[in-house]
């Protein structure tokens, strides 16, 4: 069935039949979920005056045969987080863009009223939406949740910031739910004539191959994963290589520092450097390597940031062509 056009406006009270369909046909996807709305969703027969008392607010989504999508959110007590809630994209609109749509007007109506944080919780069985959260930023965070429900559904937490520039440090859980946006920040910047270890055309499915094996040394503690957010977007990474030998447990290596092209000179590059010395310190690595390809942009940061060059290796590496290109080596003691 196609879809057309639809129309987003500001859900009412009596859109009850239309959030019904939408809830009912997503739950219906999964065996095993039950849908009742009047023992577990009486809130659907004013689903409107429920957000407003919250505070928040609510949208549906309408095309010529009926309702197509709808969300929801919602401030919450702590961290100036508001939540993202009844995200449901009908099976005819999905992969039309509306549902990016619906989340750039809920997360802007959010950060309007002032939110620094994104919160929301996800059946663990909605993997494609796991998959849409995580294009948008979303990372992993915290336990998984046990409904008390009929379904006893479980649901991952996602969470990210929601405004200016914020390197935060991701944990494993968070490091794998960044899987795909890091591999898609790889290509882009291997692509773009970066220095990181591989060659242009990086095949997405190598780049997620790398930063699955990123995720595992997270969690076996032998890397620190961090990650910048701008106005809400997952932008930038940088790592700390802790698997030193046992006598060079002071220091570490600093590796990875890539910008998403499109977000470049906004200052995530500087942002991640310097809370990657932060960290540095705080775990006792009290000084720290890297190198870089001599002259090009992340040479100019490492200077302004105050490190030492080293040295200068000629023809250090190799493009596909078979051009080489020089390497220059810093060091620095975070303080
Ligand atoms: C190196 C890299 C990480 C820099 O990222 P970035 O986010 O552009 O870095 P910054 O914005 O902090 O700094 C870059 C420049 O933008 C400028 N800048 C920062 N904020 C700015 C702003 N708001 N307006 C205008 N310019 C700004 C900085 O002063 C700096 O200028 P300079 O190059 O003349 O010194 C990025 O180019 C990249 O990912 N390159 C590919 C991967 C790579 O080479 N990594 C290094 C491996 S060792």
């Amino acid at each position: 069935m196609a879809s057309g056009p639809s129309v987003l406006r500001i859900g009412r009270d009596d859109d009850t039949e239309a959030y019904i369909r939408l809830i009912g046909d997503a739950w219906r996807e999964f065996p095993g979920i039950v849908f009742d709305v009047d023992a577990e969703l009486p809130e659907l027969r004013a689903l409107a005056t429920y957000f407003e008392e919250k505070g928040g607010r609510l949208w549906l989504a309408e095309g010529g045969n009926g309702p197509l999508g709808m969300i929801a959110t919602r401030p919450m007590r702590e961290d100036g987080a508001w939540e993202i809630g009844r995200m449901y994209v009908a099976k005819a609109a999905r992969g039309t863009g509306l549902a990016h749509k619906l989340l750039d007007t809920a997360e802007a109506h959010a950060r309007e009223q002032g939110a620094e944080r994104m919160v929301l919780w996800t059946d663990t069985r909605f993997n494609a939406a796991h998959s849409f959260y995580e294009k948008r930023g979303y990372v992993r965070q915290g336990a998984i949740r046990i409904l008390d429900d009929l379904s006893k559904s479980l649901e991952f937490r996602y969470a990210k910031p929601a405004r200016g520039l914020i390197v935060e440090v991701l944990d494993a859980a968070a490091a794998a739910s960044a899987e795909r946006r890091f591999s898609e920040i790889m290509v882009a910047c291997v692509a773009d004539g970066a220095f990181v270890s591989f060659l242009h055309p990086l095949a997405i499915e190598k780049s997620r191959a790398f930063w699955k094996r990123t995720s595992s040394e997270v969690a076996q503690a032998h890397r620190v994963l961090l990650g910048a957010w701008l106005e809400g977007a997952l932008v930038g990474t940088v790592q700390l290589d802790l698997a030193t030998p046992e006598n060079q447990q002071h220091r570490a290596e600093v590796t990875k520092l890539l910008v998403d092209p499109a977000y470049r000179k906004r200052g995530v590059g500087e942002a991640l450097m310097r809370r990657a010395e932060q960290t540095a310190l705080r775990l006792g690595r009290r000084l720290l390597i890297l190198d870089t390809k001599a002259d090009d942009a992340g040479e100019k940061l490492y200077r302004r940031l105050g490190w030492t060059e080293v040295g200068y290796i000629p023809d250090f590496t190799q493009d596909a062509s078979g051009q080489g290109y020089a390497a220059r080596f810093f060091f620095k003691r975070p303080a």
